[in-house]
């Protein structure tokens, strides 16, 4: 089967003063990949993610979804349709319950800018918590304040609160920083299953999680995408080596 392109940028740049955080990316994702970015601290990673999801506008560019031009989309625009960003830095709310940190995400697909709220049903508004907190293995934990949670967990809520606004591209910012072990395993297998029903683009440091999940690899340094290929290929890079892998 061909590969549906889900989302592509076009010629994406992002000053910060003199600063060029990303330089001309031409960056593009097929529907159902599970893509990975990789590159040394300060990349511009975070700052293509940041444009993608909206929370930075671009200098320069422009990123067409499915189709649509959403450069100029504000980001609950592009939540509604469909794309979802985890942050790098955990943003759970410590004192509500792991339920109601669900129940909250769940209505920001709903939010209609300028018009306000239109909220979900009570019913309806369960039955996503419910199997967003089941997908990430949280369901026991449902009545506890997130803030007691260990700090692996609070990371599986914050990828149940996205999984509540029923993502088609789940984008996430080094999910498995701070993770033990055997977190990091439960991370690669619910990733997995997320990538059944969405698109899946992660940020990640862990090489052995990048190799092991991603189908594709975008390599970037200085803003600007040095790579890019299969995780075999990207191994075999030696300017990948050079720029990440230090060898
Ligand atoms: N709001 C900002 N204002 C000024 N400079 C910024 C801002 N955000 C990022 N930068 C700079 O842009 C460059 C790219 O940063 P970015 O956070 O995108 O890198 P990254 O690849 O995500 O790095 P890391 O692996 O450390 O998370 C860095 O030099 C950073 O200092
Ligand atoms: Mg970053």
């Amino acid at each position: 089967m061909a590969a549906v392109t889900l989302l592509e940028t076009s010629a994406l740049c992002k000053r910060f003063g003199g600063l060029q955080a990303v330089r001309e990316v031409n960056f593009s994702l097929a529907q159902g990949e599970i893509r990975a970015i990789i590159g040394p601290n300060g990349a511009g990673k975070t700052t293509l993610v940041g444009i993608i999801s909206g929370r930075i506008k671009p200098s320069s560019g422009t990123i067409t979804f499915k189709g649509e031009d959403i450069t100029r989309l504000k980001s609950c625009q592009r939540v509604m349709r469909g794309i979802v960003y985890t942050f790098q830095v955990t943003s759970v709310y410590a004192t509500l319950t792991c339920y109601e940190n669900v129940a909250l995400a769940a209505q920001r697909r709903l939010m209609t800018g300028a018009k306000g709220f239109l909220t979900l049903g009570e019913a309806a508004i369960a039955e996503r918590v419910e199997s967003a907190l089941d997908a990430v293995g949280l369901a026991a934990s449902m009545e506890r304040p997130a803030g007691e949670l260990p700090y692996g967990y609070q990371r599986l809520l914050e990828i149940a609160m996205g999984l509540a606004l029923e993502p088609e591209l789940l984008i996430m910012d080094e999910p498995t920083q701070g993770l033990a072990e055997e977190e990091i395993a439960e991370f690669c297998a619910l990733t997995r299953k997320i990538a059944g029903r969405a698109t899946v683009l992660l940020i990640e440091h862990n090489m052995p999680v990048v190799l092991q999940l991603a189908h594709k690899i975008t390599v970037m340094d200085r803003g600007t995408v040095i790579a890019e290929g299969t995780p075999a290929e990207i191994e075999a890079d030696a300017e990948v080596q050079r720029a990440y892998l230090g060898t």
